[in-house]
């Protein structure tokens, strides 16, 4: 069998609260083949936003291992677990984190301006430019792109999150509730955009979600309950 893209073994996490100490993750172990959508559903609090976070190396775990394409990252040195990061990991985050004095067009700029040089940059702007219009026209932002994020809607910051995680083209999308703030006609409308990406991009994708018939749509549904994930 081939070597899964992405393997988590073992994952413990937990984060100290005054005196007491949250263990949230206690030993979540499975597997992703390159090119599958995967789903993570569970109860708030379970601790999905909290294992995605580790997935994207935006955080280190107090045990247990993440690796891609075979290589431990948990162990990496932070220059290159960012490199890594910068390349491989497309990141929708619960929350947007889209940055404030930045229009919507810049933001979704950042990951491509992030990952070369300035000179490199130079040569690169104008493609880039062209494909984050493109994606932006495809998420119906066509006629955002000055706009700053505090002049969107809710779902339109989501939309650009969006944008933002697909730009450098990750072969990994890490997606936390990327439809949480939409209306059903624009969820579905994302969820049409992911699965291309999946099955036309080949890329792999986890999404956290708590619309069933969404988890429905992907291959695999991971159930997070009680520190640990089963298959549902
Ligand atoms: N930085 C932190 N410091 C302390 N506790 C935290 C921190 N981040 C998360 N937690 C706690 O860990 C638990 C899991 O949080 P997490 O955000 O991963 O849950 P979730 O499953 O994503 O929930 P939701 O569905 O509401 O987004 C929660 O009880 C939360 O309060
Ligand atoms: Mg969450």
């Amino acid at each position: 069998m081939s070597e899964p893209l992405v393997a988590v073994q073992g994952l413990h996490k937990s984060y100290r609260m005054g005196k007491v100490d949250l263990h949230v993750l206690r030993g979540v172990s499975f597997s992703l083949s390159a090119g599958s959508f995967t789903a993570v559903v569970g109860a708030s609090g379970s601790g999905k936003s909290t294992l995605l976070h580790l997935i994207g190396m935006l955080d280190k775990p107090d045990r247990g291992m993440v690796a891609l394409s075979g290589q431990d990252v948990t162990a990496l040195p932070t220059r290159r677990r960012d490199g890594m990061r910068c390349r491989d990991v497309g990141f929708v985050f619960q929350f947007y984190h889209l940055l404030g004095e930045l229009n919507v067009l810049e933001n979704v700029l950042l990951p491509a301006k992030v990952a070369c040089s300035t000179l490199a940059w130079l040569g690169q702007r104008a493609k880039a430019r062209q494909a984050a219009t493109e994606t932006l026209d495809r998420l119906g932002l066509g006629d955002r792109l000055r706009h700053r994020p505090k002049e969107l809607s809710g779902g339109e910051r989501q939309r650009v999150a969006i944008a933002r995680a697909l730009m450098n083209r990750p072969r990994i999308l890490l997606a936390d509730e990327p439809t949480g703030n939409l209306d059903s006609a624009s969820g579905k409308g994302i969820m049409e955009l992911l699965k291309q990406c999946n099955r036309r991009d080949g890329q792999t994708i986890l999404m956290v979600t708590h619309d069933a018939s969404l988890a429905e749509q992907t291959d695999r549904i991971l159930h997070l309950r009680d520190g640990r994930c089963n298959e549902l």
